[in-house]
């Protein structure tokens, strides 16, 4: 071997941007964003490529991006740009071909499949606070945390107008993020916890919390940006309420045949009345998640 041939290293390849390091984008924009106001364009390196943003949303990737990087920008800058103190309302429900969310016991896990998960666990990394109803965590008991991809734990808020449930929940007893119980403020008592999270009384309207006061109420605390992960009661409340921006439907190619509705508005008599929003549709795996776009 001559001896030059030894010290002679090929230059190493450059690192191709992955959906990874697009994630860790979204998050410094989000991080950005959240912070103070957005100058435009923007720019930003993802590895060996320069995102370039205009105030309009429309992005470019130089050198272009592979196909799944490229859904992940378009997917996540819309969530990512909120504008600082800028309310934004997301709701994402996975059903059944048949508009189920669970079977009628109450098993939803997992009805979609991995991806839209990591999807679910990404929307909480982004958003303020994350929104259940109380029947969700009876049934599931869930952590509402972020574990399957990088970046902070949004606020947990549990509805719970009536104050029914145990404070040996996850999300009463973990610790792993802050926690809110809204109550109805007739049923609100002297203590102000439920195990370690805080409960916030508000005014009822009717049996129920209006999502218009709700989104109030965590506005005040500097929760703006809001994920509303379930169920399918919930979330067909602040669509009724007009507060949603954005809801996502994940589709599993799946029939249930019975079990818990998703989404229940007042009946329409004729099509006309029927919402048709403007949608994207992204592929998730084998789920076909449908995004409504109900305010721009
Ligand atoms: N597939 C999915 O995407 C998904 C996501 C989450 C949960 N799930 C499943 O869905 C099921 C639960 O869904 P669900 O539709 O039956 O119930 P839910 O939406 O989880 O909880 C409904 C309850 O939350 C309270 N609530 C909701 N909105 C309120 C408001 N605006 N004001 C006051 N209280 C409010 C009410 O409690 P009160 O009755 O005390 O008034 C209501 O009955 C579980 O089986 C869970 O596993 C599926």
């Amino acid at each position: 071997m001559p001896s030059n041939a030894r010290d002679h290293k090929r230059p190493a390849a450059a690192p191709a941007v992955n959906e990874a390091a697009a994630w860790e984008a979204m998050l410094s924009l989000r991080r950005r964003a959240r912070a103070s106001a957005l100058a435009f364009p923007i720019e930003i390196e993802i590895v060996d490529a320069r995102l370039t943003v205009q105030a309009d949303g429309a992005w470019r990737l130089a050198p272009e991006a592979p196909a799944a990087v490229a859904q992940m920008i378009d997917l996540y800058l819309p969530c990512a740009l909120v504008p600082h103190r800028r309310s934004f309302v997301l709701a994402h429900l996975a059903q059944s071909l048949d508009g189920r969310i669970a079977t009628t016991g109450g098993d939803s896990q997992w009805l979609t499949g991995e991806a839209d998960l990591d999807h679910t666990h990404r929307l909480r990394a982004l958003a303020d606070a994350v929104i259940v109803g109380a029947a969700t965590v009876r049934q599931d008991d869930p952590r509402l945390t972020v574990r399957r991809c990088t970046g902070d734990q949004p606020v947990r808020v549990v509805l719970d107008p009536n104050l029914t449930l145990s404070a040996d929940r996850h999300v009463f007893s973990d610790g792993a993020a802050p926690t809110l119980v809204l109550v109805a403020a007739d049923r609100a008592g002297k203590s102000m916890h439920l195990g370690a999270a805080e409960i916030l009384p508000l005014p009822r309207e009717g049996e129920r919390l209006a999502p218009r006061a709700i989104c109030a109420a965590l506005a005040e605390r500097g929760l703006h940006w809001l994920f509303v992960e379930g169920g399918g009661m919930t979330v067909s409340g602040f669509l009724a309420a007009g507060v949603l921006d954005r809801l996502q439907i994940a589709l599993a190619p799946a029939i249930l045949g019975s079990g818990r509705p998703s989404l229940q508005l007042p009946e329409i008599g004729a099509l006309a009345g029927a919402l048709r929003p403007r949608v994207r549709h992204f592929r998730l795996g084998d789920d076909v998640m449908v995004e409504c776009l109900l305010r721009d």
